[in-house]
């Protein structure tokens, strides 16, 4: 049995989500200090907000049964039926126990009900658990974007829906 359930967040949950983004996202070092500020911000409730507010159904939580929110993932159905996956966060003290296996399936199982056939993403270099999660995944590594953004290499991945 799970101790962990998976659903679409709601504008009460925001304030829950950036209370255990937020440290998740200062522990990833190996972010530059523009890009830092940027992903903190992003986990901040005002930016919550306006991502809840303008793309409905994107973000997607994992809650304990404490009522904590403990992992969170963020997709995008953008252009063409390609689905794109944001974030992916998952609390330190739940790692490695399915939850972001969860939060992944559970976007792509919504994104293939909205005619999408391939969801992607991407990843720092230096961010080793995250190239293994998401080798274990099945998603496929399918190159580096260099200096892209904030001047830093990016791992691209893909995976198909079927
Ligand atoms: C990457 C992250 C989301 C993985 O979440 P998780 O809940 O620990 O992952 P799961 O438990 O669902 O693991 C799924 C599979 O990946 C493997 N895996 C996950 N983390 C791993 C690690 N650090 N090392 C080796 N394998 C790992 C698991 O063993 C599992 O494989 P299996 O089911 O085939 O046995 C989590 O480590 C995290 O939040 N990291 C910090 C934020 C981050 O870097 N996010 C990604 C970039 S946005």
């Amino acid at each position: 049995m799970r101790d962990f359930t998976i659903r679409i967040a709601t504008k009460k949950d925001l304030p829950g989500i950036s209370r255990f983004g937020t440290p998740v996202v200062k522990s990833l070092k190996f972010y530059n200090k523009e890009h830092t500020a940027r992903n903190v911000y992003e986990l901040s409730v005002k930016d919550l907000k306006d991502t809840f507010k303008n793309y409905k159904n994107s973000i997607v939580i994992a809650v304990a049964k404490d009522g904590r929110v403990v992992g969170m993932c963020t997709h995008y159905i953008g252009h063409g039926h390609v689905d794109w996956l944001d974030w992916i966060l998952v609390d330190q003290s739940f790692r490695e126990k399915g939850v972001g296996r969860a939060l992944i399936n559970f976007a792509m199982k919504d994104a293939k009900k909205h005619g999408c056939h391939k969801i992607f993403c991407d990843t720092h270099p230096r961010n080793k658990p995250a190239f293994k999660f998401f080798s274990r995944m099945g998603f496929r590594k399918v190159g580096i974007l260099r200096k892209h953004a904030f001047r830093e290499d990016q791992i691209m991945w893909e995976k198909p829906i079927r």
